[in-house]
């Protein structure tokens, strides 16, 4: 193959309209890099496309032949305007769309197909109006014939990009490198949680030479899910952090796709639904915003910053809560359920900065019905803070949500007495504590500091499993009547419970790992296996009891003296012990623990 590929591109791109920028500097149109999760760079090569367009149209060399196709056509076009033998170009796909019909060619290399080359050739009334093309003479081309074996390119893959091999037919396909050399590849297909990929394994060398991930990327700018608010750690871009199992069309689509605040899971918006949704910042579903600490959140870039932070910690939320058995069946909220049952049309609708001023709410209708979510600003600061920037708060409203639904089959029904109210508030602060504590040792939790400007936060004492600090027992509930107040206790009961998994089992951080058998992964599994199993409207005892079956159902009970133990933090120890009753403390534990 002639190498003369640079000049006689750069010819025909002179010659033509508009050009991807020859600057080998600008990279951002034929380059991507990024880097793994395991650290690997993943390199991607595009050549710099040229592209023309005709108005009106003008001939092809076929345009005398009345049995020309336009496929036909396409190809011998290509080869005239760009000056490639007859045999470089193959047909590849095409269709007839409203205004005109459309072609695409590949380019061939020894009859094999280029994998990162193609043209595309619109035709009207049997005239070209437009094409554009990146088609590369290299200076080097390697051997059509493999080194490497397809068996042993699914292994190079399998490494570089961390998953695994689903199966999808290896391919062989040369690739155009930066350096304008064509190699052989094998075009392995590799999925992982969040991955999609395909790799190109260079068939001599056995190097990853491309990466192409079919998942489309997201940027946010936010507040990370595990911190409680901005002042832990500020905000950060985080790059595609949905989960592919959770969320297998990402964050953006339902039977749609949205390039707003809006998706299978959530529309966030400002003021009303259907117009209020924030955009993206910048194509490609980058949701980039500045907050800005020292003016009031309701300026127009605030607004937004609060919009994407609230929009992602929802959707974290539902990718995180479904690996642990929150999901469709299981009457979770999506618009779509992918068929894997529940009822779908019910994302969460979260109005961002609503009429309302120091607090936050969720409404959770029955399964199918989409639930509601309102976030406000808290006015005790000058500028006043909002709750959307507040993880813990959203964290704690979205488990209203959880709770509501898995409690008595998805109806919204079963946490209505006060007693399961109370709970429901305990549930939805633990929750919160789980996703945000990170010491493998008790500490103190304390919510709401941030909204609420107060370094003990918005309950009347920090969680603790030291009794001086946090002396709720099983009997406390007798003195309260407030929903957040009896929260408080069960919240209690819970945490102690928490700690005493982690002391028995140790700490992941890896929180996202539902497989994991560290006792805070433990934990939540327990927590959330049991809400199904408890009655409708439970009480401390009945949701205790399911929590000891949770441990029997999933781990044949291997946790149940832990779960119990008065001299551990746990049940015993703040009065759940197995004569509990009446709001009278126990402090036993069964025999044989
Ligand atoms: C761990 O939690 C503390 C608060 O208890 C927080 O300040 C810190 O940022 C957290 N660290 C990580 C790595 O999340
Ligand atoms: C529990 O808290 C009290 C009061 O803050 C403190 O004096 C005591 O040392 C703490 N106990 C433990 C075991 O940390
Ligand atoms: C967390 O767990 C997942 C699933 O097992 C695994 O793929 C990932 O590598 C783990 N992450 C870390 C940081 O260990
Ligand atoms: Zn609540």
């Amino acid at each position: 193959m002639a190498a003369i590929s640079k000049l006689s591109f750069i010819a025909v791109v002179l010659s033509g309209v508009l050009a991807a920028p020859l600057d080998g500097t600008s990279k951002f149109t034929t380059h991507r890099s990024r880097i793994s999760a395991r650290g690997v760079d993943l390199p991607s090569y595009h050549p710099a496309a040229i592209y023309e367009t005709f108005g009106d149209g003008i001939e092809h060399p076929l345009a005398k032949r009345a049995d020309a196709t336009s496929e036909d056509a396409a190809v011998s076009f290509l080869e005239g305007k760009l000056g490639f033998k007859k045999g470089s170009f193959k047909y590849k796909t095409g269709f007839k769309g409203e205004g005109a019909a459309h072609v695409y060619v590949k380019q061939l290399i020894n009859g094999i197909e280029v994998a990162n080359s193609v043209a595309n050739v619109a035709m009207k009334n049997n005239k070209v109006v437009a094409y554009g093309a990146n088609f590369v003479k290299p200076k080097h081309t390697g051997p059509s014939t493999a080194k490497v074996t397809s068996d042993q390119a699914i292994s190079l893959a399998e490494s570089h990009l961390g998953g695994k091999w689903n199966s999808w037919p290896v391919k062989t396909e040369y690739f155009i490198k930066d350096d304008d050399s064509a190699v052989l590849t094998h075009v392995v297909q590799i999925q992982n949680e969040d991955h999609w990929y395909e790799g190109f394994i260079d068939a001599h060398a056995g190097e990853l030479v491309n990466v192409i991930d079919f998942v489309a990327d997201a940027a946010y700018r936010v507040v990370p899910f595990t911190k409680q608010d901005p002042t832990w750690a500020g905000f950060s871009l985080l790059t595609d952090p949905y989960d592919m199992t959770a969320s297998p069309n990402g964050w953006h689509q339902d039977t749609s796709s949205y390039t707003t605040t809006r998706g299978n899971n959530v529309i966030a918006y400002h003021g009303s639904a259907s117009t209020g949704q924030t955009s993206q910042s910048a194509s490609g579903l980058v949701f980039d915003y500045t907050w800005s600490s020292t003016t009031q959140p309701s300026t127009t870039n605030n607004i937004k910053v609060g919009a994407v932070n609230a929009f992602y910690v929802a959707n974290a939320y539902h990718d995180l809560l479904y690996k642990y058995g929150f999901t469709e069946a299981a009457y979770n909220f999506q618009s779509t359920n992918f068929n894997k049952g529940g009822k779908g049309n019910d994302a969460v609708k979260m109005s961002v900065q609503a009429s309302g001023t120091n607090n936050a709410n969720f409404a959770t209708p029955a399964d199918g019905q989409a639930g509601q979510c309102n976030m406000y600003l808290w006015t005790l600061t000058s500028p006043k803070r909002d709750g959307d920037l507040s993880n813990d708060v959203i964290t704690h409203e979205f488990t209203h949500g959880l709770t509501n639904r898995m409690t008595g089959g998805g109806t919204g029904r079963c946490l209505t007495t006060t007693e399961a109210g109370g709970m429901g508030e305990g549930w939805s602060d633990t929750v919160a504590f789980w996703v945000e504590t990170n010491s493998t040792t008790p500490v103190d939790f304390v919510l709401g500091t941030w909204v609420y400007n107060n370094p003990n936060g918005i309950r009347s004492v920090p969680y603790s499993t030291n009794m001086s600090t946090d002396p709720y027992t099983y009997a406390t509930v007798s003195t309260k009547n407030e929903v957040h107040d009896i929260g408080e206790v069960w919240a209690t009961v819970l945490i102690e419970v928490y700690w005493g998994l982690v002391a028995a089992s140790g700490y992941s951080s890896n929180k996202t790992d539902p497989t994991g058998t560290a006792g805070n992964i433990v934990f939540l599994h327990l927590l959330v296996d049991a809400l199904p199993i408890q009655p409708c409207n439970p009480t401390f005892l009945t949701a205790r009891n399911a929590i000891i079956q949770a441990d029997v159902n999933r781990y044949s009970g291997a946790n149940k003296c832990t779960l119990w133990k008065a001299s551990q933090d746990a049940f015993a120890k703040r009065g759940l012990g197995p004569n509990a009753a009446n709001y009278k403390n126990d402090y036993s534990v069964p025999s044989g623990c």
